[in-house]
């Protein structure tokens, strides 16, 4: 999209929720006048965009699949290219009854809240090492009508998980931005909480140690970890090296760059060489 492109579409978003109308209202009517309030909180909006601050953080508002998820400034804004983990997680899953999925680093809730309404037999339980964080998720579960299916633990990764939950799936967006390419001001990223970006020196501390847990944990079911375009290929590496008898493989996003890690733990098929007692 070329940068006059979106600074019109902002421009629109912007109008459409200081109107309290959405774009297609703002089309039909273009030449509606503005009154002296509605043009102020216009010029107000614009101005917190204009240094930089995220369309979402000035309207409180964000779109994931296909549902709005309230999001401000303690919580990362749900990407487009995330759907595609839960879409992968809804797969995976497809034949399993009342699945329970644990979503790792669950922020607005974006994650967690979908795999719950679109599969009305599941459980989820939600982690997040951020109190704010998990305020945003549990207000989201209560708007969406999920609360009842959805747990929220505050706690650090999937140790924080109740040990005895048998997770049919398990799927994570966790912080893995390499600490030296963190966005600086006016980026909107910068505006994003550092806890849910920065990844450490290399992007995988927060994944070294889902990893590990996963791998303790021992379910079988299948793990979804979203990476960046520079991370997600040692993120695989990494995982591949943990999980004997797994089948791990990266997914694109629609830029066709490597952003989706997939970890699928089947049951080994017995072999000849197996000791029969
Ligand atoms: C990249 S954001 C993803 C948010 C949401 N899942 C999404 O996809 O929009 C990462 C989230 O992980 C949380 N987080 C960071 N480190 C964590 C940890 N060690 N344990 C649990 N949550 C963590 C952050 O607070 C943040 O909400």
């Amino acid at each position: 999209m070329r940068p006059r492109d979106g600074a019109r579409y902002d421009a629109t978003s912007l109008l459409a929720f200081v109107l309290g109308r959405d774009a297609a209202w703002l089309l039909a009517h273009g030449d509606a006048p503005l009154s002296g309030v509605e043009r102020a909180r216009f010029e107000a909006a614009i101005a917190r965009r204009a240094r930089g601050e995220p369309v979402p953080y000035i309207t409180g508002v964000a779109g994931f699949f296909g549902r709005t998820f309230a999001v401000d400034a303690s919580v990362l804004v749900p990407r487009p290219e995330t759907e595609d983990a839960v879409a992968l997680a809804l797969a995976a899953t497809a034949a399993v009854a009342a699945p329970h999925y644990c979503d790792v680093g669950t922020g607005s809730g974006a994650i967690a809240l979908t795999l719950a309404l679109e599969r009305p037999d599941a459980t989820v339980t939600a982690i997040d090492v951020s109190p704010a964080a998990l305020a945003i998720a549990r207000r989201n579960a209560r708007a969406l009508g999920a609360e009842a299916r959805v747990r929220f633990v505050l706690g650090d990764g999937l140790a924080a998980a109740p040990p005895a939950a048998r997770f049919a799936c398990i799927v994570a967006n966790l912080p893995y931005v390499r600490t030296n390419d963190l966005a600086r001001a006016p980026d909107p990223t910068s505006f994003e909480p550092r806890l849910a970006l920065d990844g450490g020196a290399d992007g995988l501390d927060a994944y070294r140690a889902l990893v590990r847990d996963a791998v303790a944990r021992g379910d079988d079911g299948t793990l979804v970890m979203e990476g960046g375009p520079d991370t997600a290929r040692a993120l695989a590496d990494l995982a591949a090296g943990a999980f004997a008898d797994a089948r791990v493989e990266t997914v694109r996003d629609l830029a066709g760059l490597e952003r989706l890690v997939v970890v699928r733990r089947e049951r080994r098929a017995p072999s000849e060489n197996d000791v029969v007692p």
